[in-house]
């Protein structure tokens, strides 16, 4: 048994970096807006709705999600999810939230992209009071077309100020990253910072991770692990400081494992690895769970317990300032 416990978890200063707003969505809310926005979603209890979670992959994962968010209408609706998962955050320690938000899942249902960004950023300016940092980044869907990838793109810059950066998230089968090179390009001109999913075990998992290294730019990789299969790539990434944000209990049901001993070995050779919850609501925690989950299967030491709290703080794209002062914060509490 590892002797780590979990409030020593909790009491890091954390960043969480790879969150899908979308994925927070938990049953009991998701009933509630089915109610307040009179959309029939075919279930009307908890144990119901958890009775639709039957997924065992990434493409049979996101045929349940994507029709879940037909509950999300008003201004109001982005607001109450974003703020109940900054609370959640909160909780787990979390002083920086870095958040993905897909706008093409709203406004292909009609939700105008003002609608979604206008009550995420209510959410985002309350949870200073919460003593979380949070940030917007807008993912583009890699299974929609490359000239919706550019509206999308089109309609964030009035958004310009709220939203840091871009990532590539859905469907990974048969949209490489390279679909949207142009795209990301002209989002880093407009001044977007970069970061791509490389979801687990693809067919071209290792292609794309050298794509978005290559070709895109990206800073971080959401996933990635798979670059294990590929020391000179993980020799590259390490001399680069890409950051990786990887999430165990995603990983632990679209793929048969967490991929625990690939995290912790990506970590153990330095790399910036960080952990985060992907879809929480789904997946069966928050990030202290996937921090706890993690430390217990590869008994994590309480020194790379704090390595990846302190990855996931540098790795942020958080204020200078802000970022320096966390790290003192966890260094003090490590040095306990
Ligand atoms: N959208 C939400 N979660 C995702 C994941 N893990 N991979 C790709 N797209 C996603
Ligand atoms: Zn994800």
């Amino acid at each position: 048994m590892t002797s780590i416990d979990r409030d020593f978890i909790d009491s890091l200063p954390k960043a969480e970096l790879h969150l899908h707003i979308e994925g927070t969505l938990e049953p009991e809310l998701k009933l509630e807006l089915a109610r307040r926005n009179g959309v029939d979603i075919g279930q009307s209890t908890v144990e119901q709705v958890r009775g639709t979670y039957d997924f065992t992959d990434l493409t049979s994962f996101l045929a349940v999600y994507y029709p879940a968010m037909e509950v999300l209408v008003t201004e109001q609706d982005f607001h109450d999810l974003a703020l109940a998962y900054l609370r959640r955050a909160a909780a787990d320690g979390v002083v920086r939230a870095e958040i993905f938000f897909d706008p093409q899942a709203h406004t292909s249902r009609g939700v105008t992209f003002s609608t979604v960004v206008d009550g995420l950023w209510s959410a985002v300016q309350e949870a200073a009071s919460l003593g979380v940092d949070a940030g917007l980044i807008m993912c583009f869907l890699r299974d929609h077309s490359v000239d919706s990838a550019r509206a999308t793109l089109e309609a964030s810059l009035p958004f310009r100020d709220r939203i840091i950066g871009v990532g590539l998230d859905s469907d990974e089968r048969g949209n490489p990253p390279e679909k949207f090179a142009e795209v990301f390009a002209d989002a880093k001109a407009a001044g977007y910072r970069l970061t791509m999913h490389c979801d687990i075990d693809q067919e071209q998992s290792i292609t794309n991770i050298a794509t978005v290294l290559h070709e895109i730019g990206v800073e971080r990789i959401d996933h990635g692990t798979n670059i294990l299969e590929d020391p000179a790539l993980v020799a590259e990434a390490k001399e680069r400081g890409i950051g990786f944000t990887c999430c165990p209990l995603s990983n632990s049901f679209v793929t048969e494992e967490m991929k625990g001993v690939e995290i912790a070995t990506l970590l153990r050779q330095g790399l910036k690895v960080s952990i985060a919850s992907d879809d929480p609501a789904y997946f069966g925690g928050y990030v202290g769970d996937n921090l706890a989950a993690l430390t217990e299967a590869q008994q994590l030491t309480r020194a790379e317990v704090v390595q990846l709290a302190r990855n996931s703080l540098e790795i942020s794209w958080a204020e200078a300032e802000r970022t320096q002062a966390w790290l003192r914060e966890l260094e003090e509490i490590a040095a306990r």
